[in-house]
């Protein structure tokens, strides 16, 4: 593939690749990335003849997104239902939502669309929730298989009557255990999943939904197969006092003595998570996904990232759906930007300037982008969001100049403010074209 490339391996530098060859090999890894001045690009051009593919004259390639945390059944109430509190949002609203997806011709038609979506907003990588149903989540990852998405799909164990209504929960550890189990191995040997883009992965929901029986199962079937896990922690004053109350220690902790933290694992929100929780985060190699967006409506806080980042913290961003109502990685990036600056500059008029905010909480729009590409790769610990040799060709062609679009150039050129202009401005009118392992898929 022929053109200009924006990607950020490293947080808050922008790296523009100008007139690029990226050669990929046949399994979609990227084999060289060739510019202009080296002989090798006119050779290899040459050589690719007809089968080379250009971006077009104001058309620009990026990094799909990596979407860290996404409920694929709560895509049918994206933007409804935002003024409940957490606790009064999963039972009025969610939980019975996401019983319906049983059904499982109610959930095709929304899964297809999601993943559609998903896909044609530039979401290459997502890791979802689906449901407690097993049948559902394996309907699910098939959609993903069929449509080309690299997705990591988690059966979501919910198993302690304390917290889940009789409808919509594991009838026992045991089983919960077991049908986790079962969609692990339905998805590794599914036959259209011979390359493995679609990954299983262990999905204790949150701890008040889980019995100490289901948690200590699922950690050990964790180390038995050696699969990614995901969670939601220390999401909302509420969630996280319920854990404290529970085990007199923090949600960290308490799934850390559960066996449920590793280096593949991915931990929503985390927004009230110690100087000491990050570092056991850090020490296991443990992800957090930032769900800015959902955690302007249902956390009671933003999470601390710039702190998280000095700790060295894994962290990509995630959008939460339907906690947060935009399904868009690019809107993930701006709220991410907008959060950091309330962070920094504190929302109380009352008080001065130096009293109402947390200084040093920004975070720039590179870091944004980078946290949303290669950020969301190290965190799922797999080759994607950078575009180098030995990583997976992952690409959203960006069409600046589409009519349909929302962004305007004005015959702007700069690599840093067409970058700009990319990020903030985009929507689905401008993703022109988009490749997961090199291969077309919208
Ligand atoms: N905590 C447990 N389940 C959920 C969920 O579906 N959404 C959010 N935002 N938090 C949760
Ligand atoms: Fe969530």
């Amino acid at each position: 593939m022929y053109g200009t490339f924006f990607h950020a391996p490293t947080a808050g530098e922008l790296a523009v690749l100008e007139n690029r060859l990226i050669l990929v090999d046949e399994a979609g890894v990227i084999s060289a990335v060739l510019a202009e001045d080296d002989p090798a690009q006119a050779t290899a051009i040459a050589a690719l003849g007809e089968a080379l593919v250009w971006l077009p004259e104001g058309q620009f390639g990026l990094p799909g997104f990596v979407d860290l945390h996404i409920h694929a059944p709560q895509y049918s109430q994206l933007g409804q239902a935002l003024d409940a509190p957490l606790e009064i949002w999963l039972q009025k609203y969610t939980f019975p939502l996401e019983a319906s997806y049983a059904d499982l011709g109610f959930a095709r038609p929304r899964y297809e669309a999601l993943v559609a979506d998903l896909l044609a907003i530039g979401t290459t990588t997502a890791l979802y929730f689906a449901t407690q149903d097993r049948a559902a989540t394996e309907l699910l990852a098939e959609i993903c298989m069929a449509k080309g998405q690299r997705a990591l799909v988690g059966k979501v164990v919910m198993d302690d009557p304390a917290g889940c209504p009789d409808y919509y929960r594991d009838e026992s550890a045991e089983t919960a255990i077991a049908e986790t189990r079962a969609v692990i191995e339905h998805i590794r040997t599914h036959p259209a999943n011979a390359d493995g883009r679609v990954l299983p992965v262990i999905t204790p929901r949150f701890i008040p939904s889980c019995t100490d029986a289901a948690l200590d199962g699922l950690g050990k079937l964790a180390v038995e197969c050696g699969c990614h896990i995901q969670s939601h922690c220390s999401e909302s004053d509420w969630a996280h006092g319920h854990v404290l109350e529970r085990f007199g220690h923090t949600d960290a902790e308490a799934l850390d003595r559960f066996g449920l933290l590793t280096r593949k694992t991915v931990l929503a929100h985390s927004n009230f998570l110690t100087d000491a929780d990050m570092d056991r985060l850090a020490a296991r190699g443990t992800a957090v996904a930032h769900c800015a967006l959902s955690n302007v409506y249902f956390a009671n806080a933003v999470f601390p990232l710039r702190r998280a980042l000095e700790k060295h913290l894994h962290v990509g961003l995630g959008t939460d759906i339907s906690g947060g109502p935009s399904a868009s990685m690019f809107e993930a990036c701006r709220t991410t930007v907008q959060s950091s600056r309330l962070l920094e500059d504190g929302v109380d008029p009352t008080l001065s300037a130096a009293e109402r905010g947390t200084a040093g909480s920004r975070i720039d729009l590179v870091t944004a982008f980078h946290l949303a590409t290669a950020g969301g790769g190290i965190a799922l610990d797999l080759p994607i969001g950078i575009l180098a040799p030995g990583y997976r060709l992952d690409l959203i062609a960006v069409d600046t100049m589409a009519e349909e679009g929302t962004i305007r150039l004005f015959g702007e050129t700069h690599p840093q403010a067409v970058f700009e202009k990319i990020l903030y401005c985009a929507s689905r009118a401008n993703i022109a074209a988009v490749w997961v392992d090199g291969q077309q898929v919208c």
